[in-house]
C-alpha cells in the first residue's frame, strides 16, 4: 500500500493557476465521493498473479507442466490466437526515476546484445516446438523493456525474422516496441517501419523540459512532438506514457503537455503516478519527494483522465485512455482470453490458467538451452483465484467492464457511492478516473470479498 501522512495543499490553492480546460468541479466531486472510505494517499498497486503467493512449480517442473499442458490442448488451441512478449532489459542508462527492471551494460556491450538476442532466438526456437504453438495465429509482437531498440537495428531485425520463421505471425499482427525519443533515431525509425512495426509506446514522462532535465530525458519536448507526428504520417498507432508527481510538474504545463500530444495525433495515454521503491528510493530521496502528500498527484491524474475523456478517449485498461485506432493488443490480451507467450528475462506469460515468470538477467542468460528456456516459476490458479480471474480482468485489463453487481453487492454499491465506478452506455460498469486510481484496492477488496 502507498501511505503517506504529510498534509496536503488546500484544493483551492493547488488549482488557483489553473488553466480553464481542468474540469475542477470533476475533481472536486470525485475527491468527496470517496467519503473518507477511500484515501488517494493510500492507493494499492494492481499486483499480477505470481507477485501474490509463491510458485507452485519452479526451474525444470514449470517446463515439464508447460510442456504437457501444451501438448495436450495443442489440437484444441491449434487455431487460437496469442500474443508473444520480448523483455529487452538494457537501456542507454539508468534514470533515476525508473522502476522497472532495466539497466546499462558498463562492458562488453556488442558482445552481451548479440548473445542476449542468441538466447531469445534460442528460447522462441524451443517454445515454437511445444504443441500448436507454431500454427496458432499472433495477434501481436510486443517488444518491452527497458529500451528494446538498443539491442541495435540488427538485433532487432534477427528477433522479427525469428518470430516470423517461428510462428504464425500474419499481416494482421500487430508489432509494437516500446522506447524512448532518444533511442528512436530516424535510421532506427526506418528500420522498424521496413521490420513492420506500426506501434510505438513513446515514454514521453512529461512535455516540460525543466522536467525533462530533472529526470534524465536529452531531448526536448518539440522533439517528442515530431517523433509522434512522424509516425503518424507513416499510420503508426501512437501511445504515450506520462507519470505526474514528477520533480518541479507544474499542473498547467502538465495539461499544455497532454493537449499537444493529442494535437500531434497520439492515439492513447497512459497515466502514472510516480512511484517510489526500493529502486528508484535514493533518486527519489534526493529530490525531497520521499515525504510527499499524493493528493495533488491525484488531482493532477484526475484533471487529466477527465479532460482525455471530454476530448473521446476511453479506457482500455484501467489506466490507459484511448481512440478508436488504438487496440493496446498486448496489455489487453486477457479480455480476448488469449494467451501470452513472454520471452526473455523477467518476462511473464500464461497459458490457459498457467502462470510462469523468467530470472533475473544473470539467471536467464545462464539457464537458456537448446532444452530449457531458463524459466524460474510457475504457478496455476487455484480455485478462489479462477472464480476471481473474470473480476480481475475485468477491473484490470478492461478498464472496469465486465464487473458483475450480482456476486459483489456490498463492494459494488461501495465503489458506486464512492465514484470509483459508473453505469455505462450498456449497462455494464466502468472505472471512473478516480477508479483509476483505487483500482489496487478495488481488487484486494473483491478478492477477499470473494474468499470470504
Ligand atoms: C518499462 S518503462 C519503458 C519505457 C522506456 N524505456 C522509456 O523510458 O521511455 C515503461 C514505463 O514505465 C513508467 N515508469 C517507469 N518508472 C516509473 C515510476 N517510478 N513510477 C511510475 N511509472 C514509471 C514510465 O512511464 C515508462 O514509460
Ligand atoms: S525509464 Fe526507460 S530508459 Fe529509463 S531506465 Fe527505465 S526503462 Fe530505461
Amino acid at each position: 500500500m502507498i501511505v503517506s501522512n504529510i498534509a496536503p495543499p488546500r484544493f483551492m490553492e493547488f488549482f488557483r493557476d489553473s488553466p480553464p480546460e481542468v474540469n475542477l468541479d470533476a475533481i472536486w466531486s470525485a475527491h468527496a465521493a470517496l467519503r473518507g472510505y477511500y484515501n488517494p494517499n493510500e492507493w494499492v498497486l494492481p499486483l499480477p498473479a505470481w507477485a501474490m503467493r509463491p510458485y507452485d512449480d519452479s526451474g525444470e517442473g514449470v517446463w515439464a507442466t508447460l510442456q504437457a499442458c501444451l501438448e495436450s490442448q495443442a489440437a484444441a488451441t491449434a487455431n487460437d490466437p496469442m500474443c508473444i512478449y520480448i523483455h529487452v532489459p538494457f537501456c542507454t542508462r539508468k534514470c533515476g526515476f525508473c522502476d522497472s527492471y532495466s539497466f546499462h551494460l558498463k562492458s562488453h556491450r556488442v558482445e552481451r546484445l548479440d548473445a542476449y538476442t542468441d538466447r531469445v532466438c534460442a528460447e522462441l526456437e524451443l517454445w515454437s516446438k511445444q504443441g500448436a504453438l507454431s500454427q496458432r495465429p499472433v495477434s501481436t509482437v510486443h517488444l518491452g523493456g527497458g529500451t528494446p531498440a538498443y539491442l541495435g537495428e540488427r538485433n532487432l531485425s534477427r528477433l522479427v525474422e525469428c518470430c516470423r520463421r517461428l510462428f504464425n505471425t500474419n499481416p494482421a499482427t500487430e508489432w509494437a516496441l516500446e522506447t524512448t525519443v532518444e533511442s528512436l533515431t530516424s535510421s532506427m525509425f526506418t528500420t522498424l517501419h521496413a521490420l513492420g512495426f506500426r506501434r510505438l509506446h513513446l515514454g514521453v514522462q512529461s512535455m516540460q523540459d525543466e522536467v525533462r532535465t530533472l529526470i534524465g530525458r536529452k531531448r526536448p519536448a518539440l522533439e517528442v512532438i515530431e517523433r509522434v507526428e512522424a509516425a503518424r504520417t507513416l499510420d503508426w498507432i501512437v501511445s504515450v506514457d506520462l507519470i505526474c508527481g514528477l520533480p518541479g510538474q507544474i499542473l498547467r504545463e502538465y495539461m499544455a503537455g497532454i493537449q499537444s500530444l493529442m494535437a500531434a495525433g497520439v492515439d492513447g495515454f497512459s497515466l502514472y503516478e510516480l512511484l517510489i521503491r526500493r529502486q528508484n528510493y535514493r533518486w527519489a530521496e534526493a529530490q525531497g519527494l520521499t515525504e510527499r502528500s499524493h493528493v495533488p498527484n491525484y488531482w493532477m491524474f484526475l484533471a487529466g483522465a477527465y479532460w482525455l475523456e471530454a476530448h473521446g478517449f476511453s479506457k482500455n485498461l484501467f489506466n490507459h485512455w484511448a481512440n478508436t485506432r488504438d487496440r493496446n493488443i498486448y496489455f489487453t490480451f486477457p479480455t480476448r482470453g488469449e494467451d501470452l507467450l513472454a520471452v526473455g528475462t523477467i518476462a511473464y506469460g500464461v497459458f490457459g490458467d498457467y502462470h510462469y515468470r523468467h530470472p533475473r538477467y544473470a539467471d536467464y542468460v545462464g539457464l537458456v538451452s537448446a532444452t530449457f528456456p531458463g524459466l524460474e516459476g510457475g504457478l496455476r490458479r487455484n480455485m478462489a483465484e479462477r472464480h476471481f480471474q473474470p473480476y480481475l480482468t475485468g477491473l484490470l485489463a478492461a478498464g472496469g467492464n465486465g464487473i458483475f453487481s450480482e456476486t459483489l453487492p456490498a463492494q459494488m454499491s461501495r465503489w458506486t457511492a464512492c465514484g470509483l465506478i459508473h453505469q455505462n452506455q450498456t449497462g455494464g460498469f466502468s472505472l471512473t478516473p478516480s477508479g483509476s486510481w483505487f483500482t489496487g484496492n478495488m481488487i484486494h477488496e473483491a478478492r477477499s470479498g470473494f474468499e470470504s
